[in-house]
């Protein structure tokens, strides 16, 4: 790390701290964050500081597994970018801004093109073009990939180039709060994980690129120390809006694993990557019907995400589920060579679990994925408050109400070069941190963050964390409805009450940092309760059971942000129209034909 760094001494019963000067603070090193390093860096600007709360390399973006996407038409010349969109916004059920939908869309073939020039390990036909294969939803083969590991494949090559650029990288630290006068933002506070020594960094620019919110849920693909809401919070207490935040993706094929066998537990909820489907994996109920035809005779288990999850979750409701919970997902008509090239990770992990995918189906169920909203932003990534810049899955509006499998690593890259680009284009030094707002702000933080470090209360940290993923499960899972939408939010009033009265560890503890955690999950619950009881309507991925039908004058996104007397308010805007490009491929009515794949 090369950004100056002073200590200043704590005094009259403050904590010391250590302050950073830098022009450009990215929190968030998967991706996203490293995607925007890499732009400002090519731009010239090296006044740059990427955080993570990991060791370098390992972030979300290496769980991301079947594919990105970009109309390159390897293999079906007839895709552009504009059925691209359309098929973004077919599956967004048109609540996506149709300008970021063009954004990422339009570069993405460049995106994908400039990833191989940075070597990243893309899977190739025989005439060495980048693969591309089905994905759900998708009128046609667009998603490109590395086997099943297209995350971690991408992430290793940009960090490649971001070293190639000398991009300063700091891991192990967590940032607790941006620090902001709710109309623009100085910088940020946090705390080095390792020493527990405090942080405030002084920076002109901050970008958030901390990944979304869906593991508020108990069943999720993410790690239990990610995605849990905090770029929507550190947003939302800056002074930024939040969008979108009742759309939470639940992919339809997470393990479903014999939860009382030590050796499957904790894979219960992992992704079963989407490219299994791609490659032809059939879904059977413990009837052994292959129940989709019923749900969805065109296109099969490759519809969209929602559709194929409520689908799912219907059967095992209605007790044609496996014993533990689950559905079958069959490849085994397909040989062990093929399955070994295509999807070697998800062979390899089965297959130390004792099973041969080539030969035996495995179980999946319904698992809380992404969270499709998120902070609003503008064109190029900027929140409501100036200088402070959300990109990735931290941001809402490409998605829509679902979102389309293997546009999510496509945004991060296809964004992070766009606000890069506008970063650079503004970026003046590392700013100055008013002195009140050290004073009213970062110091207070630092103080509530050395009394909550070592809090001997009544609650366990992680009973509290639990009770919560619980609860937004039971309240604001795959199907809703407003008796139990009101209950989730009562109950979570009394989380609150428990997580001002935890038993929590020292600050460099595992306890202090979900303590933390606990805070942002908060936020984020309440925002995506808050907005499914609002919606009511029932539109892709947020499905009410008390208005099952999609309502056109709901075609708005729901605004929440902070009210001058605490609370959070909403209000909705109208979303906006697709150009006529995008309009013309919608009107041409593209769609996935499933059959051409038997
Ligand atoms: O199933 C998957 O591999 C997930 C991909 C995605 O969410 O984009």
């Amino acid at each position: 790390m090369n950004a100056p760094e002073t200590t200043e001494t704590g005094s009259s019963g403050d904590p010391g701290y250590d302050t950073v000067d830098v022009s450009v603070l990215v929190i968030g090193a998967g991706a996203a964050g490293a995607r925007t390093a890499i732009e400002l860096a090519e731009r010239g600007i090296n006044d740059v500081l990427v955080l993570g709360k990991r060791s370098h390399g390992d972030a979300h973006t290496t769980w991301a597994r079947g594919g990105i996407n970009g109309a390159l038409g390897t293999h079906d010349p007839e895709d552009s970018w504009a059925v691209h969109a359309a098929d973004t916004l077919n599956e967004g059920h048109f609540l996506n801004d149709p300008g970021k939908v063009e954004t990422v869309t339009k570069q993405m073939p460049d995106r994908l093109r400039e990833l191989d020039e940075w070597e990243m390990d893309f899977s190739r036909t025989e005439d060495g073009s980048i693969d591309q294969r089905f994905f759900g939803a998708q009128s046609f083969r667009r998603t490109a990939f590395a086997g099943d590991h297209t995350g971690e494949s991408m992430l290793n090559a940009l960090i490649d180039r971001a070293q190639e650029l000398s991009v300063p990288y700091r891991e192990n630290v967590m940032i607790t709060s941006v620090l902001s006068d709710g109309d623009r933002a100085y910088g940020a506070v946090g705390f080095d994980m390792d020493t527990g020594d405090y942080l405030v960094f002084n920076a002109g620019t901050v970008v958030l690129a901390t990944g979304g919110y869906a593991a508020v849920y108990n069943r999720h693909t993410s790690r239990e120390d990610e995605n849990n809401g905090d770029g929507p919070a550190l947003a939302y207490n800056a002074g930024a809006e939040l969008m979108d935040m009742e759309f939470v993706q639940f992919h339809p094929t997470g393990m479903a694993v014999n939860e009382s066998d030590p050796e499957w537990e904790p894979w219960s909820g992992r992704l079963v990557t989407e490219a299994v489907r791609g490659e032809g994996g059939r879904l059977y109920n413990a009837e052994g019907e292959r129940f989709m035809k019923r749900y969805s005779p065109d296109q099969m288990e490759l519809d969209a995400r929602d559709i194929v999850a409520r689908a799912i979750a219907q059967e095992i409701a209605e007790g044609r589920g496996t014993e533990n919970g689950g559905v079958y997902l069959d490849l085994s008509h397909k040989s062990e060579s093929f399955i070994r090239e295509r999807l070697p990770r998800m062979h390899e992990r089965f297959d130390s679990l004792g099973v041969e995918m080539a030969s035996e189906p495995v179980e999946v169920a319904p698992t809380a994925h992404y969270g499709m909203g998120g902070v609003a932003v503008d064109e190029y990534g900027e929140t409501s408050v100036s200088s402070l810049f959300a990109i990735g899955e931290t941001m809402a509006g490409v998605h829509g109400a679902n979102r389309l499998g293997g546009n999510s690593l496509a945004e991060t890259v296809a964004f992070g070069a766009v606000t890069g680009k506008r970063i650079a284009e503004q970026v003046d030094g590392p700013g100055r941190i008013p002195g009140q707002i050290v004073d009213d702000i970062a110091k207070p933080q630092m103080r509530d963050l050395t009394t909550l470090a070592g809090r001997d209360g009544t609650y366990g940290v992680m009973s509290v964390f639990t009770d919560l993923q619980d609860l937004m499960w039971e309240h604001a899972g795959i199907l809703r409805d407003e008796d139990s939408l009101r209950a989730g939010l009562d109950e979570l009033d009394a989380l609150r009450e428990k997580a001002s009265d935890m038993d929590v560890g020292p600050i460099t503890s595992d306890s202090f940092e979900f303590a933390i955690d606990i805070g942002f999950m908060l936020t984020a619950a309440r925002a995506v309760l808050r907005g499914a009881i609002q919606r009511t309507e029932s539109r892709g991925a947020h499905h009410r059971t008390d208005y099952p039908d999609i309502d056109s004058d709901w075609r708005r996104n729901i605004y929440f942000e902070r009210a001058d007397v605490g609370g959070m308010s909403t209000h909705t805007e109208a979303v906006g129209t697709p150009s006529e490009a995008v309009q013309d491929a919608l009107d041409e009515g593209y769609e996935l034909d499933y059959h051409q794949l038997e």
